[in-house]
């Protein structure tokens, strides 16, 4: 049986069903894939029972993974996977002061995952085995789209322009005791080009987010004002897709155009869990 795909949204997202991702994958059934999410952004592929070894077997056909550095965010001695949850080791959700939850809640703000890093993401896959009632949806938007609707004007502005990343200004709300030293100093600020060329579509896409601090060379007002601009332009509702998760959703997104952030939940008194594995990128972006 092949696969089907549908379009979710004219901008952004397509569904892909009548495939099993337990399983090995042909090479042009990988092709189809890449090609479907890369034009799409987001694809969801709902309904897989798939355990972490065959998460991690797929994603890595899609390219190297990147290994979570922070034991606390990893599945148990798993660093291929990433654990976003409210709950501790034994199942029990979290305490209100826990620093996980913080470091959770500081993705409720739209980013791109690991653009902090030299070499950042090029894409992250999020399978759902625990979900709220309510909220905790996940939001995407498509910032190539949005790149290509920006007015001329603004396009020339920020034409050659080079930003800064830095973990550590998106997570300054975080006490101080979240973080190590030598994680901090794991994470040194990384500069991107704020206008970003996908490698496999050719497209240029808005590359800004929560990680973004400042624009090289700018007042920092000024730099502010333009990332807080180009957020707010990218993700309006022509742009982006919220995804309600079910059980055995599986959501692969791309990095490299698209912005995402978990919507709140109720994480006192609702649980969820997901796991993310995180496609490495495979050069610098300048
Ligand atoms: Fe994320």
């Amino acid at each position: 049986m092949g696969i089907e795909a549908r379009l979710i949204k004219q901008k952004i997202g397509v569904e892909i069903t009548g495939i099993n991702l337990s399983q090995p994958q042909s090479d042009d059934m990988l092709s189809e894939i890449r090609r479907l999410w890369v034009d799409h952004v987001v694809a969801v592929f709902p309904g897989q029972i798939v355990n972490d070894d065959q998460h991690i077997a797929f994603s890595q056909r899609l390219g190297e993974l990147e290994l979570i550095n922070m034991a606390a965010l990893q599945c148990e001695g798993r660093p291929e996977i990433y654990e976003a949850t409210n709950l501790d080791k034994d199942g029990n959700i979290m305490t209100d002061d826990h620093p996980i939850l913080t470091i959770n809640r500081g993705n409720q703000k739209w980013h791109s995952d690991s653009s902090f890093k030299a070499v950042p993401a090029t894409a992250s896959m999020l399978h759902a085995y625990i979900v709220p009632e309510e909220g905790g949806q996940t939001e995407f938007a498509n910032m190539a789209a949005a790149y290509e609707a920006l007015d001329a004007e603004t396009k020339e502005l920020c034409e050659g322009l080079t930003a800064i990343h830095d973990f550590y200004w998106s997570r300054r709300d975080v006490e101080e005791q979240a973080f190590t030293k030598a994680e901090r100093d794991a994470i040194p600020p990384a500069r991107h080009p704020l206008i970003r060329l996908h490698p496999e579509t050719g497209r240029k896409a808005i590359y800004v987010g929560s990680h973004t601090r400042e624009i090289e060379g700018w007042n920092f007002a000024e730099s502010r004002a333009l990332i807080e601009r180009l957020i707010v332009h990218g993700t309006g509702p022509e742009f982006t897709y919220r995804h309600d998760w079910e059980v055995g959703d599986m959501v692969l997104w791309d990095n490299r155009s698209a912005l995402h952030r978990g919507l709140a939940f109720d994480d006192q008194r609702e649980k969820r869990r997901l796991h993310r594995t995180t496609i490495a990128g495979t050069g610098t972006t300048l």
